[in-house]
Formats: C-alpha cells, sequence, structure tokens
C-alpha cells in the first residue's frame, strides 16, 4: 500500500435503472475518486427498499470496511440501542452513508478514519441520490454534519437545526441529529448518557414525522 494515493473525485455515474441491486452491483466498482484505492470495498445502503426511514451517516469506518456493511462497528452498536429505544426496528429502515469508501490514513498498524472532503463527498453523493431516488424513503435522518451537508450544503449547521423536520429537493422530510459516533466521544460517563438520551430523543421525533406506526 502506497503511502501517499493520487487524489481526484468527478461525480460517480450510477445506472439508469429501478433495481437497486443494480445500482449496488455498479458501485462496487466505483472509481470516482481516489477513495477506492486504500478501501477495502464499497459499503452500500443496506435495508428493505419499501423502507419508511432512511438514515444516512458519513463513510464506513474500520469494521464496516472489513465487513463491507454499513454501521456494524461500535457507532452501529450505540446506534442500534438508541434506535430499539426510539422504537424503530433496524431491520425496517434503510442505512447507509454519504460517501461509500473507507477514507483512513496509517498510523503504525492502525488506520485512523479521515473526514471525507466536499469534492469526495460531491464525486459519492449520485449514489446517495440513486439510493433515495428508489428508496422514496418518507424520511431521511442525516446522522451528522458529513450527511447533512450532502443534502443541504456546507453552510447547514446540526447544532441550529437538530431534531427539526425539514424538507429537501432529495427527500420530501428530512432530520438531521448528531453522528452515533459523537456519544462515544463523550468525556465521561454522565455527558454520554445525557447525550444519549437527546439522540433518542430526536429518533423518535424522526419515527414521529414518517407518520406510521414501525414500531417493534
Ligand atoms: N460511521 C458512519 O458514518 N458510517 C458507518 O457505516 C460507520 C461509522
Amino acid at each position: 500500500m502506497p503511502a501517499t494515493t493520487e487524489e481526484y473525485a468527478r461525480p460517480a455515474t450510477p445506472p439508469d435503472t429501478s433495481s437497486l441491486a443494480e445500482v449496488r452491483e455498479a458501485a462496487r466498482e466505483c472509481t470516482a475518486c481516489h477513495l477506492y484505492k486504500r478501501a477495502t470495498q464499497t459499503v452500500f445502503g443496506e435495508g428493505p427498499k419499501d423502507a419508511p426511514i432512511m438514515l444516512v451517516g458519513e463513510q464506513p469506518g474500520d469494521y464496516e470496511d472489513v465487513a463491507g456493511k454499513p454501521f456494524v462497528g461500535p457507532a452501529g452498536k450505540i446506534m442500534d440501542r438508541a434506535l430499539e429505544e426510539a422504537g424503530i426496528d433496524r431491520k425496517e429502515v434503510y442505512v447507509t452513508n454519504a460517501v461509500k469508501h473507507f477514507k483512513w490514513e496509517p498510523r503504525g498498524k492502525r488506520r485512523i478514519h479521515q473526514k471525507p472532503n466536499s469534492r469526495e463527498i460531491a464525486a459519492c453523493r449520485p449514489w446517495l441520490e440513486a439510493e433515495l431516488r428508489l428508496v422514496k424513503p418518507k424520511l431521511l435522518v442525516c446522522l451528522g454534519a458529513t450527511a447533512a451537508q450532502a443534502i443541504f450544503g456546507p453552510s447547514f449547521r446540526v447544532t441550529r437545526e437538530r431534531g427539526k423536520v425539514l424538507s429537501s429537493k432529495f427527500a420530501p422530510r428530512v432530520l438531521a441529529t448528531v453522528h452515533p459516533s459523537s456519544l462515544l466521544r463523550q468525556p465521561d460517563e454522565q455527558s454520554r448518557e445525557r447525550e444519549y438520551k437527546r439522540f433518542v430523543v430526536d429518533l423518535r421525533a424522526a419515527l414521529k414525522a414518517t407518520g406510521e406506526g414501525i414500531e417493534i
């Protein structure tokens, strides 16, 4: 693995099809930006095609890169617990990321997460748009700033808009909240518990905004 990779980004070109499986298959070969070079594989979204809620995170992490599935590592575990507490069955929601390759830098033997930049997010957005076009969720939940800015642009602030039901050209209803990994970074148990509860409140608001019961 070279220490540096040639950096480039152009918009991905998903096939014009009504088959999510075909879009997923095409995404496996994506080379629209340089991130594919260091990633193990494309981590495409997962969940039912008729899911009423779509959750979008930032990008796959170390665990997801290896497993080929979104939100299966520590952030995914805390998200699953919060979803359950909010009355949302993960099996009934579609879970994906704004960027579909793991961006990382080597540090010794470890792979350290790097935030995707706006060019990488823009290059990957056609995949997210294709997922939104085919799944047509009633509500899109943006988990953290990267996801929210992929939908609303770089001036969007989660701190200001958190928990509100908004709309965008990508989905009729969009709710932004924090990324579950921010809960893991809280300095002490008390703030972790407080922020976790706020996250569950946002997810309950998301469920209410779909206007239908998908409770467990
Ligand atoms: N963080 C994300 O944003 N997405 C994942 O899939 C895992 C961690």
